[in-house]
């Protein structure tokens, strides 16, 4: 058991990537508490993992990331419900994608918004209690076009690329008090948000990955573990790849 007692937050736990990554995370001892908007799938995911894994377990909360009032109660009532926070997955991400000169500007800002600045919030105040408890380990789901960049993904990108800049400025201020953070770089992977792209769009990403497959929510949940858990003690800073090759 990896996660022996350990208290994880994963944000946009309710579904896709997050869900698994909750699953993971419980198999392996540890407890989840998911802050996602989305009301009922949330409630169910809870009740799901709940029936498996007992009821202490699991939780989920109402939380938009975006409010700091929401995140802050939200992370007082998991430390009090729970006792402990040693692990935030900063995972809840939206795309608006389009060219430029048709990308809105709320558009813009609405993706930097829930992206990027929902996980400096989580961060902040999660980070708080982690000092006090001198451990913690934070964990931001990026993605290989925060790298690279990708035409219509302006807004997409660039608050992907501002999560590494914030996890290695996270990793540096932190290190100290014994908390590491890292980043994952997941390249195209099977979910909801994946699934919408046209066969000619899927097929022409498909000879660009060198391993010949789209990632799943495994590959990322275990990847995720990996730097959850003692196996990463004295990894912090870095942006870990899971794309199939496709970064090279
Ligand atoms: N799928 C991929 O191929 C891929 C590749 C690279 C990186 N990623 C990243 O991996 C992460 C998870 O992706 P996914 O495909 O699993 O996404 P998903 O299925 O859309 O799940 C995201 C969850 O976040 C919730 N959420 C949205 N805005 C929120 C807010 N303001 N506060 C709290 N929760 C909020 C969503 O709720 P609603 O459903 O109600 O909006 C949803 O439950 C994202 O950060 C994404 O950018 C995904």
């Amino acid at each position: 058991m990896k996660l022996k007692d350990q208290v994880a937050i994963v944000t946009g736990g309710a579904r896709g990537i997050g869900k698994r990554i909750c699953r993971e995370f419980l198999s392996e001892g540890g407890s989840v508490v998911i802050f996602d908007v989305s009301g009922d799938t949330g409630e169910n995911t809870a009740e799901e993992f709940k029936n498996c894994y007992g009821s202490g377990r699991a939780a989920f909360y109402r939380v938009d990331i975006t409010s700091a009032g929401e995140v802050k109660e939200a992370v007082e009532r998991a430390a009090g419900e729970y006792g402990r926070i040693d692990i935030l997955v900063n995972n809840a991400g939206i795309t608006m994608d389009n060219l430029i000169l048709r990308m809105k500007i709320e558009d813009w800002k609405k993706v930097i918004d829930i992206n990027l600045t929902g996980a400096f919030i989580c961060s902040k105040f999660v980070a708080e209690k982690m000092i006090r408890a001198r451990s913690g380990n934070i964990i931001n789901i990026s993605s290989i076009v925060g790298i690279h960049g990708n035409a219509g993904q302006a807004n997409y990108s660039a608050s992907k690329a501002g999560l590494i800049g914030l996890t290695k400025t996270l990793a540096k201020e932190l290190a100290g008090r014994d908390i590491r953070v890292n980043a994952v770089a997941p390249g195209y992977i099977e979910t909801d948000m994946t699934a919408k792209l046209p066969d000619k769009v899927r097929d022409m990403l498909l000879g660009k990955i060198p391993s010949g497959r789209l990632g799943s929510v495994d590959d990322i949940a275990k990847a995720v573990l990996f730097l959850a858990s003692r196996d990463s003690d004295y990894i912090t800073g870095t942006v870990l790849g899971v794309d199939g090759g496709m970064g090279i």
